[in-house]
């Protein structure tokens, strides 16, 4: 017989304090997960509260590279993503030994990864990035070429912010925001006139040219409590819009598309967070010689912000 939600729910919070653990989503999570969790951000929240937690297990409801750079940050914790295969396919388009081969071609680069990516990527990388930080990230870097990777679309926005640079940008994309047209934005445009628009800056450049706001999933959070925000069309994965209501009811949030969802992250479920719970598996670890070449990138962007 299936479990019901209330008592999956109950038995997770009942482990979680026997096993000191702490539980991680990101806003892109099912609606239950991030009911249930005990914090929802973005990448880059979520990295520093994996970082800064006193729990000895970091149950990640999130993909992969979230797993790892928890497990990057706290070697010392137990990192557990729920489901092992949730991956990040955007992650999944650079490789480390690709990397290696083009930096021998751009030696004078500086090599800028988004937080997309796997921990031996960053350990190939000089610092570190996420769509909260990325034009500041750059623009604190003394260097004049930069290496982009793996998000093409990202690059080409901190270029559009950043104009005084060299960039090489890798050819990696999310497909979830490059499935994003921009005719879907401007007809939900002309059906809400008076909505401003928020837009990820994964989407394509001719979408991010449509917005009020282009902004991480945490900024998307912040923007949609300020005071002056009443009617926001939500141009991203749709899993942000349970958050953004829950936290705004009187306020009106509309999707871009109903077809804008990340599969990988939609795969963590109850069942799964409490199985993890109970056997202390998946766990995700870095191997410590790429751990202490990864950290370098990550603690280089965690001290600019
Ligand atoms: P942020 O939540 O950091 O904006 O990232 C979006 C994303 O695609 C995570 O995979
Ligand atoms: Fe990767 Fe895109 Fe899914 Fe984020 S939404 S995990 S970038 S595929």
């Amino acid at each position: 017989m299936e479990n019901r939600p209330d008592e999956l729910v109950k038995r997770i919070h009942e482990l979680k304090k026997e096993r000191n653990a702490v539980i991680l989503a990101h806003n892109y999570q099912p609606a239950d997960i991030q009911d249930m969790a005990d914090f929802v951000g973005d990448s880059l929240e979520l990295s520093q509260k994996a970082a800064s937690t006193p729990a000895a297990v970091i149950v990640f409801c999130g993909v992969h590279f979230m797993a790892e750079t928890a497990s990057i940050l706290s070697p010392h914790k137990k990192v557990l993503l729920p489901e092992s295969s949730a991956g990040c396919p955007m992650a999944d388009m650079v490789t480390a030994e690709k990397l290696r081969a083009r930096k021998k071609e751009l030696p004078n680069a500086v090599v800028v990864t988004y937080i997309n990516s796997s921990a031996a990527v960053k350990a190939e990388s000089d610092i570190c990035c996420t769509s909260a930080n990325a034009p500041q990230v750059v623009a604190s870097l003394p260097d004049e070429e930069i290496l982009f990777v793996p998000d093409k679309y990202l690059g080409q926005y901190v270029a559009s912010k950043v104009p005084d640079k060299k960039y090489t940008f890798w050819p990696g994309f999310c497909p979830v925001h490059k499935g994003i047209k921009a005719a879907a934005v401007l007809k939900i445009k002309n059906a809400y006139p008076g909505a401003k628009v928020a837009v990820h800056p994964e989407c394509r450049p001719e979408v991010i040219a449509l917005a009020d706001e282009v902004l991480s999933t945490g900024g998307m959070c912040r923007y949609a409590g300020r005071p002056d925000v009443n009617q926001v069309i939500v141009v991203t994965e749709t899993g942000i819009i349970h958050r953004l209501q829950k936290e705004n009811p009187q306020k009106q949030f509309i999707p871009v598309s109903d077809t804008a969802v990340c599969r990988t992250m939609k795969s963590i479920t109850l069942e799964k967070v409490l199985h993890s719970l109970e056997t202390l598996t998946p766990e995700v670890k870095v191997p410590e010689d790429i751990r202490l070449k990864a950290i370098g990138a990550v603690n280089r962007m965690l001290q600019i912000i």
